[in-house]
């Protein structure tokens, strides 16, 4: 204890005097079975690494008494001494860095600080799955390393948060990979990869868990909270939109975990739903690992959602569906009268235990000192290593969006910037950079910050109380845009207007934004740049059109090195790439009720649909858009192989009538698992950089049907590659076309259908035409 006091006392003084956190106080990792433990030397089944995890788990958990068992149901675990079975906290998360919103990750001793990456829909806008492995790859390693010398309580990770981004006013939609499920779905199957480490090896890095299952993007919309929203959601929506990236979490990526939503899906709370936590994430996808709920998600089942009359039925009806751990202490508080109550079983116990332990032995917390496995040898030196901190730079150049550019005003040359002007509230905001999910990062360099690496005379002035702006220095910062060469606005959103728990109600920027950014870019010299850092969308149709705004840029919450990511584009030495991952909707959208969870559009109603898949009104920016300081070209080539389509493969099928719209078509079931191999084929993009600049391209392709009727998706993304290139350099990528997976549709009834007839593969205006016949 007094070892700790006077570790904790130097720490302090260290902080107080602003000195370099070098002390090494590191401490010991938890774990079991060490060579001189009990366990070990009676030789428990539990401790034996020769043993599968399943087996060594259910030895472990035959040994608790009920009490015990009952003990374990909750995020907060307490340890059992006479087993050597120290405390565990399931709770940690890692959106984008590690993060303390969680209870098992500690910044206070030996290791300070984590890499702070950019929020999640910044990065997802690099249109790159190689980049999102790495940042995945180095969190995971942070993490085991933090755990190695002692500063984690555990390393089941509660990220990635993969749900789709469904209605522009989401509060946590800046944490996803945006509204496209196969960007999502890829996106996950990324991180996850990374977090968790090398597949090959039973031993997991870092468990990873995908949430929220499913259909959760709601936090509070005109007195509908999340804890209570009942969401009316379609198969179809369900099947082709919400479950995609969920799906490919769990059978691509082997996810260990998946955490349930608050949601209740057409009346049912994800939590209760043994459809979908027992028939198809365990069932139907396999899940390898355990369940969780969303933090006190048990709780508001009878609290909020009245689904569940007592709590003892709440506790009963969730474990019984599939749900293995509790967030929060309701479970471990009513178990033991659910099963007084004939409610609940102690098998029923015994199985989410079994499935909780058994991640624990893939994580090594039983194998004795994990020091001494294959991530043994990583500590406090692999924490902001420059490697990590390129890579947080790297994230937030390649997802920069440049929205516009008017008369190549952008790139600036450094030497003719003599003086600039640095306007608004989200300049000089190290929270602006972090968003949420955060921990301390390595570094803090904000937008200001890296203006002054490029310019030696910077004026910087908030001109607004906070991004909500409702008080504005106007006079001040049209004073001081009309005395400097260069006027850059940093505006944009902040978590006090979009978070959890919070939804907008308007897309404009924040109170007097509008206005100030209007009056700054009257009084200067030249067009303004106007840079946006927000996570939703934001429509800013008077910008568009103003010539005094000459350029504009969206640059997320950027990540600890967010504003240098933006000076470096500002100035031209790196070239922007990013697109955007979200549809950026008018004002006008906001009529439409954020509670209809329906992606395709109505319109009989005049309801306009969701996504760039669906959605048929009008748009600030598409879905994609992003401009470059070069200008590329793509197109699909000859040369791609296509491959008879009219196979006897397809011919020895029995086609299906669809009765209710009476269109052909083949059941993806049906073609079979080896059917769809055979059907695979490569489409090539041939992709130009006429210059002038180096740079990155992404290139999208799309699958177009002949019609939308039956719900078919205008068009939907079916492949992406990023690709670096020299100006002048053309280069083909290769994209393999799966048509089970690609050219098919869901229909009404929740079914996997391909179309008989034409399917068109689009890169912007190229359209190639694939038929399938009977
Ligand atoms: C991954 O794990 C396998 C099996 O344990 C091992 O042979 C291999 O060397 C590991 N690869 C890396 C890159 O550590």
């Amino acid at each position: 204890m007094a070892a700790a006091t006077l570790a904790l006392l130097l720490v302090t003084l260290a902080a107080l005097h602003g000195a370099a956190p070098v002390l090494a106080v590191a401490g010991d990792p938890p774990f079991s079975c060490g060579p001189s433990s009990a366990e070990a030397s009676e030789g428990l089944a539990f401790c034996d690494v020769t043993l599968a995890p399943a087996q060594r788990a259910a030895d472990l958990v035959s040994r608790l008494t009920a009490a015990e068992k009952i003990a374990q149901l909750g995020d907060q675990a307490p340890g059992v001494p006479r087993l050597g079975v120290p405390g565990y906290k399931w709770w940690n998360e890692a959106l984008h860095g590690l993060a303390t919103s969680g209870k098992g990750l500690h910044f206070d001793a030996a290791v300070r600080a984590a890499t702070s990456f950019p929020q999640v829909l910044l990065t997802a806008a690099a249109f790159d799955d190689d980049l999102w492995l790495r940042i995945g790859q180095a969190i995971g390693r942070e993490a085991r390393a933090l755990f190695n010398v002692g500063q984690a309580e555990g390393l089941t990770i509660w990220s990635p948060n993969v749900n789709i981004f469904r209605d522009p006013r989401w509060g946590r939609g800046q944490e996803t990979p945006g509204e496209d499920p196969a960007v999502a779905s890829r996106y996950a199957v990324a991180f996850v990869r990374g977090i968790q480490g090398n597949s090959s090896s039973s031993l997991l890095q870092t468990s990873a868990c995908c949430k929220h299952a499913t259909a959760y993007d709601l936090e509070d919309w005109n007195g509908v909270a999340r804890y209570s929203f009942v969401a009316r959601v379609t198969e179809q929506d369900l099947e082709d939109t919400f479950n995609p990236p969920f799906r490919s979490c769990v059978v691509e990526a082997k996810a260990s975990c998946v955490m349930c939503a608050y949601t209740a899906i057409n009346g049912v709370p994800a939590c209760a739903n043994s459809d979908l936590l027992t028939g198809t994430v365990r069932g139907d996808w396999g899940l390898d690992g355990y369940v969780a709920s969303d933090c006190d998600a048990v709780a508001i089942m009878r609290d909020a959602q009245r689904y569940a009359p007592t709590p003892e039925d709440a506790v009963a009806v969730s474990l019984k569906a599939g749900l293995d751990i509790d967030c929060g202490s309701y479970v471990q508080q009513h178990a033991a009268a659910a099963i007084q109550q004939g409610k609940l079983t102690e098998q029923d116990i015994d199985k989410a235990l079994t499935n909780l332990y058994a991640v624990r032995m893939r994580l090594g917390h039983f194998d004795g000192d994990p020091r001494k496995n294959m991530y043994g040898v990583l500590g406090a030196a692999d924490i902001c290593t420059p490697e990590h901190r390129n890579l947080a730079l790297e994230a937030a150049q390649d997802g920069i969006v440049l929205l516009k550019n008017d008369g190549g005003i952008l790139p600036l040359d450094r030497s003719t910037v003599t003086s600039a002007a640095v306007i608004g509230p989200n300049a000089n905001d190290g929270m602006a950079l972090i968003a949420n999910y955060f921990g301390p990062p390595c570094e803090s360099t904000t937008p200001l910050k890296g203006l002054q690496s490029y310019v030696n005379d910077v004026r910087f002035l908030a001109g607004c109380n906070s991004a909500a702006c409702d008080v504005a220095a106007t006079d001040q910062a049209v004073a001081l845009a009309g005395s400097e060469d260069y006027v850059f606005l940093f505006m944009g959103l902040s978590q006090k207007q979009e978070s959890e728990g919070k939804d907008r109600t308007s897309l404009l920027l924040p109170g007097m934004q509008q206005s100030l950014i209007t009056a700054v870019a009257d009084a200067s010299k030249r067009p303004v740049i106007l840079v946006l850092l927000s996570g939703g969308p934001v429509d800013i149709t008077f910008a568009q059109s103003n010539p005094k705004i000459g350029a504009i840029l969206w640059a997320g919450y950027p990540g600890q090195a967010g504003g240098l990511a933006i000076a470096k584009v500002l100035f031209g030495d790196h070239n922007p790439s990013g697109r955007l991952p979200v549809t950026w909707y008018p004002e006008e959208f906001t009529k439409v009720p954020m509670t209809d969870m329906r992606m395709r559009a109505d319109p009989t109603s005049g309801y306009p649909g969701r996504s760039y898949r669906f959605y048929q009104g009008n748009t600030v920016y598409k879905f994609g858009y992003g401009l470059s300081y070069s200008t590329f070209s793509r197109r699909l080539v000859h040369g791609t192989s296509v491959p008879a389509l009219s196979s006897t493969l397809l011919t020895g099928l029995r086609e299906t009538m669809t009765p209710q719209d009476g269109d052909r078509s083949y059941h993806v079931d049906a073609i079979g698992t080896e059917g769809c191999e055979q059907l695979k084929f490569p489409a090539m993009v041939e992709v130009q950089n006429h210059g002038p600049m180096d740079g990155k391209h992404s290139v999208l392709m799309f699958l177009r049907w002949p019609n939308t009727k039956q719900g078919r998706p205008a068009s939907q993304l079916i492949g992406f590659r990023s690709q670096h290139l020299k100006a002048g350099e053309t280069a083909k990528l290769r994209f393999d076309i799966s048509p089970c997976k690609h050219f098919s549709r869901v229909r009404a009834d929740g079914r996997k259908v391909i179309d008989i007839g034409s399917h068109f593969l689009m890169v912007d205006n190229h359209e190639m035409e694939i038929r399938f016949e009977p």
